[in-house]
């Protein structure tokens, strides 16, 4: 059986994953937690015999630990099966327990799973949907959220960062006003919370008036499928998934106990070392930018300067696709992404981009870089060669 269970250690030799935004590589301690709970036997949880029991005291561990490590209850913790459900559940779920009214405030680059829910509930339930407008560098802005708000807005979703171009929200700004009025406020931390200091070693929620955040274990180095919607202790839910009553009544469904073992050591993990290693992937990131726009012709940074993700780089580059840059640079030894991983397989220029104003043209050229790990002077140097000679190959 394999010990490591690094990523760039099962890639090709040589080769290295910069893409850590579509899924982290795996952390050794949730591939330790979770081989602990499959060789001790798998049962389940809401069995009354005593392997029913360690299989409920493995999840009420691990709840506590994703509880102290997010700075909440452990009653304010709703295991689901990873980001997209919590997001259906908090959009959905929310919106249905308001008795304010019919209307959900959103901006125009958040993740399917969100604008999704957003538009089932137009759909289906009868709601009227705002996407509220970003600049840009793909920020939204309080006045517009302000400006779109009304007597029956139930809920206001927010993402904290945008997968695709890293750019971080003024999530505490953006909800004050919403939640002042008596708005429930969501924000989708998939993508944040995993690299973002404020949002959870803090202890705190990202402001204190957001009632709901979603996180996903993918993300901090957990194994893929397996997440959690936080939910302010007092604020009601309507439940999405129906049946066995799990998840005291918000969340059906037999647990992954092994799968939530791993995601809560991996959020202990991750959140251990959030603020130093933040700094660290920020530096490095920082001088691939820097090298990437001085070298590579037809280069342009995508999503906010500053205000970003410390791991993401993204890129637009004049006249290369980036699929084909994506093949050239998995050649050389290099794994990236065109954009979101969530979205992939489909070959439509990316909502996010359109959304900044990117044209359709422009949009097809997106290449994203997401590092879990501060990327040596030679990888640096090999990425921005495949940009470089890529990036020449198309101006002739
Ligand atoms: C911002 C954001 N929200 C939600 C999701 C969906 O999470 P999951 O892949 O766990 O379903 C993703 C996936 O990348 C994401 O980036």
């Amino acid at each position: 059986m394999a010990t490591s269970t690094h990523t760039d250690e099962t890639l090709p030799a040589g080769h290295r994953y910069l893409d850590a935004a579509a899924t982290a590589p795996l952390r050794p301690e949730a591939f330790e937690a979770m081989l602990n709970v499959l060789r001790s036997g798998q049962a389940n949880a809401s069995s009354v015999h005593s392997a029913g029991h360690r299989a409920r005291a493995v999840i009420e561990h691990a709840r506590a630990e994703v509880a102290q490590a997010c700075g909440v209850r452990p009653t304010e913790v709703i295991f689901t099966s990873g980001g997209t459900e919590a997001n259906n559940l908090a959009v959905i779920g929310l919106a249905l327990a308001h008795s304010r009214g019919r209307h959900v405030v959103t901006s125009s680059i958040e993740h399917p799973s969100v604008l999704e829910s957003c538009n089932y509930l137009g759909r289906v339930h009868g709601y009227e949907v705002t996407q509220v407008d970003v600049d840009q560098m793909a920020m939204v802005d309080v006045r517009r959220v302000e400006a779109a708000l009304r007597d029956d807005t139930a809920l206001v979703t927010i993402g904290l960062a945008n997968g695709e171009v890293g750019s971080v929200q003024p999530v505490p700004e953006l909800m004050a006003v919403a939640a002042s009025n008596g708005v429930w406020c969501h924000t989708d931390a998939v993508q944040a919370a995993a690299s973002l200091p404020a949002s959870l070693a803090t202890g705190a929620w990202p402001g204190a008036n957001v009632h709901a955040m979603s996180i996903a274990s993918h993300k901090f180095g957990g194994p893929q499928g397996a997440g959690a919607l936080l939910v302010r202790d007092g604020i009601p839910l309507e439940p999405v998934l129906h049946g066995g009553g799990q998840e005291r009544g918000l969340r059906s469904g037999t647990e992954n106990v092994a799968a939530i073992a791993g995601f809560a050591a991996a959020v202990t993990a991750a959140v251990r070392d959030i603020g130093t290693r933040a700094l660290a992937l920020a530096a490095s990131r920082d001088e691939f930018v820097s090298q990437v726009l001085a070298t590579v012709p037809g280069a342009a940074l995508t999503g906010h300067p500053t205000e970003r993700l410390p791991g993401h780089a993204s890129f637009v580059i004049r006249g290369v696709s980036g699929e084909s840059m994506l093949v050239a640079l998995d050649a050389a030894g290099i794994a990236a992404s065109s954009g979101s991983a969530c979205a992939a397989g489909k070959d439509e220029p990316s909502p996010v981009l359109l959304a900044m104003g990117v044209t359709a043209e422009v949009a097809q050229t997106s290449i994203r870089f997401t590092l879990h790990e501060p990327l040596t002077p030679a990888m640096r140097e090999r990425v921005v060669t495949v940009l470089a000679r890529e990036a020449a190959r198309a101006a002739r």
